[in-house]
């Protein structure tokens, strides 16, 4: 599975990107908007283009870095698009247009975002589909020519969570199996990511599925247990998935019983 980050940080893109375990990054308006905010916070000036020329250089060829739009309208969707790619693609070759499944708020005209992708994806431009919250949408934006599809794992526990009147915080884990209540059938973000999978085994789709929206560890482990192509994370998990009680104790148990002897031996390296 390829490891995302979530993010458009670039000092957090850096760490992932020295641990050379980093597949690649997602951005959505959000996350730019933390940046925006964190500059600002800080009294830096921020110029926003080469923020963005900067995540696509750290991550370099053959990483791939999503760029979202912000219209929600096929026509503009395409030329911010053809924008976002020509723009900054050239800096190393690996911009993914981020496309939302629906961008319809009033149910007027549900295919603008189908529109936008297969326009792009018939240009040779890669689509990464995103805010897919059922197995339906994700077959339809695998048809228009998504290279990639994202469901939200995090956000359909919060709607399951939500319209059951479940309290939790942000993070707090929701079981793969669900907790008894569900969206259409859909018992958790993870049954989603696991109903896609099999929807694109089943007809041989070559679309990627990227698990998004994800909360903890052990979720991530689960997205991968349910055979998501990518996962993006915040870097908070990427920390928790490294992190175990019995892993520091033994750290401090072997530093602790090094003698001089072993210690000698290494005197000797080359
Ligand atoms: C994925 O591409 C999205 O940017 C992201 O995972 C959304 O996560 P959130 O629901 O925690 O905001």
């Amino acid at each position: 599975m390829k490891i995302f980050l979530d993010t458009a940080n670039i000092g957090e893109l850096r760490y992932a990107m020295n641990a050379g375990i980093l597949d690649g990054c997602t951005t959505n308006p959000s996350l730019i908007k933390a940046e925006v905010d964190r500059a600002k916070k800080d009294g830096k000036k921020m110029n926003l283009e080469q923020h963005i020329e900067e995540i696509c250089r750290t991550l370099g060829k053959g990483r791939s870095v999503s760029l979202e739009v912000f219209s929600t309208d096929a026509e503009n969707m395409i030329k911010e698009g053809e924008f976002l790619y020509k723009r900054f693609n050239p800096v190393a070759g690996n911009v993914c247009v981020k496309i939302p499944v629906n961008p319809s708020t009033d149910g007027k005209d549900n295919t603008e975002g189908l529109r936008a992708i297969k326009t792009l994806a018939d240009k040779g431009i890669p689509v990464n589909v995103t805010l897919i919250m059922t197995p339906e949408q994700a077959l339809l934006a695998a048809k228009a020519g998504a290279k990639i599809v994202s469901p939200f794992a995090g956000r359909i526990d919060d709607y399951i969570r939500t319209t059951s009147g479940v309290k939790f915080n942000k993070d707090d884990y929701f079981p793969a199996h669900g907790d008894g209540h569900d969206d259409k059938g859909i018992v958790s973000g993870v049954d989603l990511i696991k109903r896609i999978v099999e929807i694109f085994k089943n007809y041989n789709i070559k679309t990627e599925v990227l698990g998004g929206s994800i909360r903890n560890a052990r979720q991530a482990r689960e997205v991968a247990l349910a055979g998501a192509d990518i996962a993006t994370m915040p870097f908070h998990v990427l920390e928790e998935m490294l992190k175990h009680e019995k892993t520091k104790e033994g750290t401090v148990k072997f530093s602790q019983d090094t003698v001089d002897e072993y210690k000698n031996v290494f005197s000797k390296r080359v």
